[in-house]
């Protein structure tokens, strides 16, 4: 018995030729030629906008300069795109005659020949808005390395594991007054520098740190730190090592500093170790000492980078010691 003996009858359903004069693959756009035109004028826009765009970046321009030719570009570039899309591409309707599901080898033949001539067709029609587009994308792809090529800068090196804080470096205000015993009393906090840097262009705002007086004896705020606070003056980095923001907020009754940012909360007893928040690490504790003068110094610079993580940070320890 052979195979056409179990075959059903089917309905050979023709499949059409594709020509230019194909209703099927018409325009949706009542002027074809009207709507190439004006969707050729957007994307020769959005390209001297591209172009725009890479040459504000280069030069530096105002900033809504930059972002304007870039964010004009861009929308006229989808924005013709869809234009072409949505007028000059065949709209159909596209009817296909209800036969068996199961296609014959010779109807699938024929659809895919079908398929490719009526790509090739519908493509080869719009030369021009292919071109304009792909020159469009091109400039686009082009000027989207310049952010790249000018942006990265010169490695940082270790300028980020650093502070202008060294061995005996005097603390002072931003009026350069210096700090002795009675400068604060219990409960009492203020912001200093390493001296010289203050309140000028030369200091880093990484050299920023708060003074607290928690106590009027010496504080052991963690093993190993227990020359680091004397008379009970603790000074730890300013820089949240959450995101960055300054830890400028002190809360004297808990003994808790506070970040304005996400609140994070760092006990400043015990080496101000995050209690609440984000903040991933201790603040940075600048270890100090009185000199014979009765002055407040620096016994050392911080022992580990300050401020946020940063890939290549190497020092990690958690409480400095
Ligand atoms: S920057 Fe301080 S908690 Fe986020």
């Amino acid at each position: 018995m052979s195979n056409e003996e179990h075959e059903p009858s089917r309905t050979k359903v023709p499949m059409p030729v594709a020509t230019l004069s194909d209703p099927h693959l018409g325009d949706a756009a009542k002027h074809p030629s009207r709507a190439e035109a004006i969707i050729a004028l957007i994307l020769v826009v959005a390209i001297v906008l591209m172009a725009g765009f890479g040459a504000a970046y280069t030069q530096n321009w105002d900033p809504w300069i930059i972002g304007g030719t870039l964010g004009a570009g861009m929308f006229l570039l989808g924005f013709g795109l869809t234009a072409w899309g949505k007028y000059l591409m065949p709209q159909g309707p596209f009817v296909e005659e209800r036969h068996l599901l199961a296609s014959t080898p010779e109807e699938r033949d024929s659809m895919a020949a079908a398929l490719v001539e009526r790509s090739t067709v519908v493509v080869k029609r719009r030369k021009l808005l292919g071109g304009l587009f792909a020159v469009g994308s091109g400039i686009f792809g082009i000027v989207a390395l310049f952010p790249l090529l000018r942006s990265l800068g010169p490695l940082p090196g270790t300028s980020l594991d650093v502070t202008d804080w060294r061995k005996g470096t005097l603390l002072v205000d931003s009026n350069g007054r210096t700090v002795d015993k009675g400068t604060l009393v219990v409960g009492g906090i203020m912001t200093v520098y390493p001296h010289g840097l203050q309140n000028n262009t030369v200091g880093q705002s990484v050299d920023q740190t708060v003074l607290i007086r928690v106590q009027d004896s010496d504080l052991v705020t963690a093993e190993g730190r227990e020359t680091w606070a004397p008379a009970g003056y603790v000074a730890y980095s300013k820089v949240c090592t959450h995101l960055g923001c300054p830890v400028g907020l002190y809360e004297q009754q808990l003994e808790l500093l506070v970040c304005p940012c996400h609140q994070s909360m760092f006990n400043v007893r015990n080496g101000a170790v995050p209690q609440f928040g984000p903040a991933p690490r201790p603040l940075p504790q600048l270890p100090l000492y009185f000199d014979s003068n009765g002055t407040l110094r620096a016994q050392a610079g911080y022992d580990q980078a300050v401020g946020p993580g940063f890939y290549e940070r190497t020092t990690t320890k958690e409480n400095g010691t």
